[in-house]
């Protein structure tokens, strides 16, 4: 891909054994309320190297053929969540995304942002409905016991149990391909829930109670139709409906 104006390059021309550039076509569905009245598709041919990333190729698109392109990253490293969008037609990170794994030379990779919140402009989601079903689930730790003098210690199959919840970046890409969430935006969703399961099966935290109580509303577990949607979207291979179905037993039985 095209370096930056400042870089030099002390690359050889050709590295014996490199792997050869892809020439792929970047199609983003833009959006800019200030001009247009739907969405419409718009091409890019890009020279990308065999490492290079998605996202890689989008912020070739914004730093060499239009700098209006808009959309949310940061790390670059599928760590901060930012930067979900939907790859191929399935929700991705696109800083996690290699594009020799979505195209072949000569082909095409399709950008749009992720469904079921309102596109502000080309990839830029309004997030703010995901993040008030987020703090709906009281997403801190809660325990009004006097502290001990230590840590709070918890046994490695007490931390087993909120390994996998814990390691949630609150990226969306699970709740924007769950047709429950497309359908009802009151459906607190697959992320939320996960960062309940989070907090429900810590054993340190004291709300347990109210936190079922929540997820026992009918904006939470029952919504869940189980399928699987969410499970396959997650960029950090969460187990999230088997999550989401010990959430339900811990509301049915009324305990973690
Ligand atoms: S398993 Fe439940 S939360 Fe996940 S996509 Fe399906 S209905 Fe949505
Ligand atoms: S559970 Fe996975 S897909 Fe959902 S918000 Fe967390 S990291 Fe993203
Ligand atoms: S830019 Fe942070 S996760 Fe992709």
């Amino acid at each position: 891909m095209t370096q930056m104006p400042h870089e030099t390059s002390t690359a050889p021309a050709a590295v014996k054994g490199a792997l050869p550039m892809l020439h792929v076509k970047v199609k983003i569905l833009r959006f800019d309320p200030e001009k247009d009245r739907k969405a419409h598709w718009e091409t890019y041919a890009i020279e990308a190297q065999a490492g290079d990333r998605v996202l890689d190729v989008i912020n070739e698109v914004k730093w060499y053929h239009d700098p209006s392109l808009t959309f949310r990253r940061s790390c670059m490293h599928g760590i901060c969540g930012s930067d979900a969008m939907l790859i191929n037609g399935r929700n991705r990170l696109a800083c996690k995304t290699l594009v020799r794994d979505v195209a072949k030379d000569g082909g095409t990779i399709t950008i749009e942002p992720i469904r079921g919140l309102k596109v502000e402009k080309d990839l830029l989601v309004d997030m703010e409905p995901f993040f008030d079903s987020y703090k709906a689930i009281m997403p801190y730790f809660i325990n009004e016991s006097p502290a001990p003098a230590a840590e709070r210690i918890q046994s490695e199959a007490e931390a087993e149990r909120m390994a996998h919840s814990s390691n949630c970046i609150l990226c969306a890409c699970c709740t924007t391909s769950c047709p429950i969430f497309w359908v009802n935006g009151s459906y607190l969703g697959p992320a939320s829930i996960v960062q309940a399961h989070r907090f429900i099966f810590d054993s340190r935290d004291e709300a347990t109670q109210q936190r079922l109580n929540i997820m026992n509303q009918n904006t939470g577990v029952w919504r869940c139709r189980t399928a699987y949607n969410c499970t396959e979207a997650c960029p950090r291979d969460i187990p999230i409906t088997q999550l989401i179905e010990e959430v339900k037993r811990a509301v049915m039985y009324q305990q973690a």
